[in-house]
């Protein structure tokens, strides 16, 4: 809507117009639109208020209902009627498809993301990668590319040397079994306590890990096993919150893969030795990246450089995302930097998507020694405060076990996806459980509503616009946005802006809701239907592309 009013002014301007100045103002009484002239009084030699008067009067388009001249302003009512006639009917016809573009044109786009670390606690900053991750690759499909998401599981590294050490030590298998990560975390954690007053262990650990590297058999299993089992407890957080994963490939699925790229390396000439170890030097002001250690064994830097290259082979990517906190951007800088100096062009390529931290009470949540927050734990707590909450009022619900998933894992998307990724969050259970506020209940209640009175509305029916009331036009101004938004979101690769404009959504519908007898006006009930329809449409759609469901009751 915005281009075609933006052309029409254009035909009758003196003066060559962009998008940015043509403005929405907040109170919808000034007009749809507004231009304001005073830019344009220098150049033309007018007055702003001559100006606008001249192109309020020759201005004529068949969305455009009246144009004002107003204190040097052009104020733009739009045609409601036409606009929503043909904006519902192709809401209605489109379906969830509403929105979509192929912008992407086919283009794989490989997007890191989860990636914990086995034999440790699923961390707030690997649940932050999960549900942003997701919901990108949703936004990047919406607009036509093909996201790949792998899940980069940390599953080598000498620490895995000290906890075979340790468990072969101290561990035994039915702990394992009961719970392995707890049990694998406090056998680690043990490994470095006793390592303060025999630090001989450390060289048995280290000779753990080069075994483990070198294929060692009774090695493999233990590890494998460790693996299997950490795995195992992942898979439930990820069943919760409805994330699937295109590749598992990890670290260690990179062990065999290195040797070539240091070779490459070297053929490069890019690798120098420094206090025995081998680095490759980046410019000014950038440390090196570290790629052997003195010991020969390889580092986390080895493995993405070997994962990088593997993904362009393997997929051919356009882009390549890595979704991973704020913490560990020199180390992307790095990757990518080593890339460049390789020759790659498509260094260009890669780039890091960071994120802030989970805080609760103003710090870090830590996974550290008795302090571990168990995400599953906090998921389940959610789960069960929705229960309750749907058991105080609303008792008779059918599905209420499915529905308080619903609510609860979406509390929590929610709350981490409407601010802007970069930002540090505050956790806090209940408040994002509330149905007041800017909270993902609040917006999946305003849904259900809108189900509620389309089942007594009785179906949809064909249906003529006779007049739009403003309570009607703030949501058909919005459903008319979304194809922008989803844009907007997918090019930022933020998904912040779709939980803001559900929020926008979800308020303008509940005041209309609120002040326009829906079921009592039979002569409009065709037309508001369609209204309502579209409206859920494009909410449960949002509510999808951050990765949360829409229950119509609840
Ligand atoms: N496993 C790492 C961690 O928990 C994150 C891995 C991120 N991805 C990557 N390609 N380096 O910190």
């Amino acid at each position: 809507m915005k281009k075609d009013i933006l052309q029409a002014l254009q035909t009758v301007s003196p003066i060559q117009l962009e998008e940015h100045m043509l403005e929405r103002p907040a109170n919808s009484k000034l007009g749809d639109f507004a231009l304001p002239c005073f830019p344009f009084a220098k150049v033309l030699r007018k007055s702003p208020a001559l100006i606008a008067e001249e192109i309020a009067a020759s201005i004529n388009h068949p969305l455009i209902r009246k144009a004002e001249a107003v204190n040097g302003y052009v104020n733009l009512f739009m045609n409601r009627e036409v606009i929503a006639n043909s904006l519902l009917q192709s809401i209605l016809q489109q379906s969830m498809a509403f929105g979509s573009s192929n912008e992407g044109n086919g283009g794989v786009v490989t997007i890191d993301l989860s990636s914990p670390n086995i034999a440790k606690p699923f961390s707030m900053g690997h649940l932050r990668s999960t549900v942003i991750g997701n919901s990108i690759a949703l936004l990047l499909e919406k607009n036509g590319f093909k996201p790949v998401k792998i899940n980069y599981i940390g599953d080598w590294g000498t620490q895995f040397g000290k906890l075979l050490t340790a468990y072969r030590k101290w561990g035994n298998e039915e702990d394992v079994r009961q719970a392995p990560i707890e049990t694998l975390l406090k056998l680690y954690i043990r490994f470095h306590e006793e390592a303060e007053a025999d630090p001989s262990l450390n060289a048995e650990g280290r000779a753990a890990f080069k075994a483990l590297e070198d294929g060692d058999s009774d090695a493999l299993a233990l590890w494998n096993w460790f693996k299997t089992e950490s795995l195992k407890e992942f898979q439930r957080i990820y069943e919760l919150l409805g994330v699937t994963f295109d590749s598992y490939n990890g670290e260690a699925y990179y062990n065999d893969k290195m040797d070539p790229v240091v070779e490459e390396l070297e053929e490069k000439g890019l690798l120098v030795e420094s206090d025995g170890a081998m680095v490759v030097e980046l410019g000014e002001g950038m440390p090196p990246s570290l790629i052997k250690k003195s010991d020969g064994a390889t580092l986390y830097a080895t493995r993405d450089l070997a994962a990088a290259i593997d993904r362009k082979k393997t997929y051919d990517f356009v882009k390549s995302l890595y979704v991973v906190g704020n913490e560990q951007s020199l180390h992307f800088t790095q990757l990518k930097q080593v890339l460049g100096k390789m020759g790659y062009d498509w260094a260009n390529d890669i780039q890091h998507v960071p994120f802030g931290l989970i805080l609760q009470g103003g710090k870090k949540m830590s996974t550290r020694k008795g302090k571990i927050v168990l995400l599953e734990k906090v998921l389940q707590e959610a789960i069960e405060l929705a229960q309750k909450n749907i058991k105080e009022k609303n008792p008779t619900l059918a599905n209420q076990a499915e529905v308080a998933e619903a609510v609860g894992v979406g509390a929590i998307l929610f709350s981490d996806l409407k601010q802007h990724r970069k930002h540090d969050i505050e956790f806090n259970l209940e408040a994002m459980l509330q149905v007041e506020g800017e909270t993902g209940p609040y917006v999946q209640y305003a849904n259900a509503r809108a189900h509620s009175i389309l089942r007594k509305a009785g179906g949809l029916n064909s249906f003529d616009v006779n007049e739009v009331n403003d309570h009607e036009w703030e949501t058909i101004k919005l459903l008319e946005q979304f194809p922008q938004v989803v844009k907007r979101a997918s090019d930022d690769l933020d998904p912040s802006i779709i939980a803001k404009y559900a929020i926008d959504l979800a308020q303008a519908f509940n005041s209309f809701y609120g002040n326009v007898q829906v079921l009592a006006d039979p002569a409009n009930l065709p037309y508001r239907t369609a209204l309502i329809k579209s409206f859920t449409i494009v909410l449960t759609e949002s509510l999808r592309l951050l990765g949360m469901k829409a229950p119509e009751e609840m």
